[in-house]
């Protein structure tokens, strides 16, 4: 049976903005402690509401259809071959715990293993930002009515010293891959004299999707990140696609966070992507073993 993949982004969509209304009119609660692993790794009592509304909805429409969702992931649970819808509830918890508009819903459907709808919505801005396989990726917010990404034609990449690169430290704070991470960020950072990359930037603003949106409409040459889990990259990557944009450590086609050990990198579109692919790697310090 052939999905109908319009009709599911639609359905998205209106749930997307259905848990929007829940986001903007909930209070930031911290939920009890259970399966989080620091302080830092925070997740609130609408998280978790939001993901139950979610996966009800979309089980009562798409009742064959399987569902991983952050909330009710257990260690073990893997993306299968069967269209499965992959959820974030909220992208950039810790954002929205502090009252920082930068978060979103992310709204993901892969099939065989490969994401082919995308819905992301930041309900604080409006931002909306969708996608479908072979059919292009959009933006709706306060000043673009639903156009096409990326937002402006894309130039060249030329060498990591002319992007701006999204990076996230993510909630663990120790061990090797912390190591490798913050050794990675001074070598992008620092001047060419120090034996650095010297990018025009760096940022990290707290939500996966978000940055990989932000590479699809081409205001982030690059986003690199070690550590996301499915639902943090699903429907995003679609969108990057769609905008021309490259997953340069996946496998297209046959994504499995697994073999893909939770380490991503997207680069926006243009020529140059896998010269700036290649430098990014170079500055790698060492091996993150995450995943
Ligand atoms: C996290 C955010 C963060 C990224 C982590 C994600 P959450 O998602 O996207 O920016 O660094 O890898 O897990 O916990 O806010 O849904």
């Amino acid at each position: 049976s052939t999905v109908n993949l319009q009709e599911v982004h639609d359905f998205l969509i209106k749930i997307a903005h259905q848990a929007g209304e829940m986001i903007t009119s909930a209070k930031p609660t911290a939920a009890g402690s259970g399966t989080k692993k620091n302080s830092a790794d925070l997740v609130t009592e609408t998280d978790q509401a939001v993901e139950k509304m979610v996966s009800t909805s979309l089980k009562e429409k798409y009742p064959d259809f399987a569902f991983m969702g952050e909330e009710t992931y257990k260690p073990g649970d893997e993306v299968t071959y069967a269209p499965t819808f992959i959820v974030d509830p909220i992208d950039g918890t810790t954002n929205f715990f502090h009252g920082n508009p930068y978060f979103c819903v992310s709204l993901g459907l892969a099939i065989a293993r490969k994401p082919v709808v995308g819905v992301i919505y930041n309900p604080y801005t409006k931002t909306l930002y969708t996608g479908i396989d072979g059919q292009g990726s959009f933006l709706t917010d306060a000043t673009h009515d639903r156009v096409r990404l990326p937002l402006r034609p894309p130039e060249p990449l030329r060498d990591l010293s002319h992007c701006l690169v999204a990076v996230e430290w993510g909630s663990d704070r120790d061990g090797n891959d912390y190591d490798v991470k913050t050794a990675t960020f001074n070598k992008l950072c620092a001047t060419k004299a120090n034996g650095g990359a010297m990018v025009h930037g760096i940022r990290s603003l707290g939500s996966a999707e978000l940055n990989l949106c932000g590479v699809a409409a081409g205001f982030l040459d690059v986003y690199w990140e070690s550590g996301c889990w499915a639902w943090d990259v699903c429907a995003g990557m679609v969108i990057v696609r769609e905008a021309g944009g490259i997953m340069a450590g996946c496998h297209q086609g046959d994504w499995d966070p697994k073999i893909d050990q939770r380490r991503y990198m997207a680069i926006r579109a243009g020529e140059g992507q896998k010269a700036i692919a290649e430098e990014f790697w170079g500055c790698v310090q060492g091996r993150v073993e995450v995943g």
